[in-house]
């Protein structure tokens, strides 16, 4: 079975192909991206979803947006379009920076070859789209050697949402860690909370543990503080969406919570990211824009009605976990710890 979250087929003319992971996984499905409308959608209906899977589809959605730019066209014309492809595609969904990073990077490659003809940038631009694949793929598997050094042999470990090779061009973020540490000989265990209302974790991280064959057990998200007093988990790790320059850190909706439950069980609670998640410009995780998403989710999810019609519902799609309640940020430059924007300057080279 092919497992590869997405790729483009063919040359600057072609398309982008993802598996669509709103049916997974009883369904293995690959969705044909032709255009930048259908991008936009994939990400919007979660069809491609984890912070680093949306930047790459979003770079890939920047060479489909100006394919049908005539070769012709001036400089001018075709940085118009660029610009409302790109400012499209930002529209998709508010939290994961990597999307936002990923269009800026489309944006300046493009600008730094500015003289070039038309063909030329289109082609620039999806050697950049598949660049931007590859360095993700490296990053998963760097994050997956450095984080392997945190587990032990025989440990419980608890993870939420899916940070996998679902959620990124392959192997993962905390899924690298767990794949790693197993290929190093550790065995270990993962206690996979189902995530609602979505259920990214019982759909797509259970999938991918049994793919590989780690040895991992399904819980209920509100079975997390019972599995930590039963003394079943030594560690918690999860990915992030967003990661202010302070190391507040955003991350599926119940994060939080599992880091709080964490901190009053003395587990170690772990981000494992890749350097495009953080962003810099942001002191704290008060300024993470938390992506709201329909009522529906709760009220009719996978098309069954579970609430009374009318209910009032606030369905926040994500949650932040203070900087002072994570043990360390695994990186793919190396583990942050402690986790302040001292650290985190340093590990990422910037101090
Ligand atoms: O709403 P989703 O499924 O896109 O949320 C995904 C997460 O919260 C992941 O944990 C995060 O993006 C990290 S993926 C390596």
């Amino acid at each position: 079975m092919k497992t590869e979250t997405m790729r483009w087929h063919g040359d600057r003319g072609g398309y982008l192909e993802l598996i669509d992971q709103t049916r997974l996984p009883t369904e293995f499905v690959e969705l044909k991206c032709r255009n930048v409308q259908s991008v936009w959608d994939a990400i919007k209906q979660l069809k491609v979803r984890g912070a680093p899977a949306i930047g790459i589809a979003a770079a890939y959605g920047v060479v489909l947006g100006v394919q049908e730019v005539p070769s012709d066209t001036t400089g001018l014309g075709f940085f118009a379009k660029l610009r409302e492809v790109t400012g499209f595609l930002a529209t998709s969904r508010p939290t994961a920076v990597n999307l936002f990073w990923a269009l800026d990077r489309m944006t300046q490659t493009a600008e730094a070859n500015k003289n070039c003809s038309v063909d030329q940038l289109k082609d620039i631009l999806l050697t950049d789209a598949k660049l931007i694949h590859e360095e993700d793929r490296q990053m998963c598997h760097a994050i997956g050697s450095h984080g392997a050094t945190l587990l032990l042999d025989g440990m419980g470990v608890l993870t939420h949402c899916n940070a996998g090779g679902l959620a990124t061009a392959e192997y993962g973020t905390a899924l690298s860690v767990f794949f790693t540490a197993q290929d190093l000989g550790k065995k270990i265990h993962v206690f996979v909370d189902e995530t609602r209302p979505l259920l990214q974790g019982s759909r797509l991280t259970a999938w991918e543990l049994k793919q590989r064959n780690v040895d991992a057990t399904l819980i209920c998200d509100s079975m997390a503080a019972q599995v930590m007093r039963e003394g079943k988990v030594q560690a918690v790790i999860t990915g992030a969406d967003r990661i202010a320059a302070n190391g507040d850190s955003a991350n599926k909706i119940g994060t939080y919570g599992l880091a709080c439950l964490a901190k009053s069980h003395q587990i170690p609670f772990y981000i494992a990211a890749p350097t495009t998640t953080f962003d810099l410009s942001i002191e704290t995780g008060e300024s993470i824009p938390i992506e709201e998403r329909s009522s529906t989710e709760i009220t009719h999810g996978f098309q069954c009605q579970t609430a009374p019609d009318g209910i009032d519902v606030y369905n926040p799609a994500f949650d932040v976990t203070p900087a002072d309640l994570i043990d360390s940020i695994i990186t793919e430059k190396g583990i942050i710890r402690p986790v302040d924007s001292k650290t985190i300057q340093s590990v990422l080279g910037l101090a």
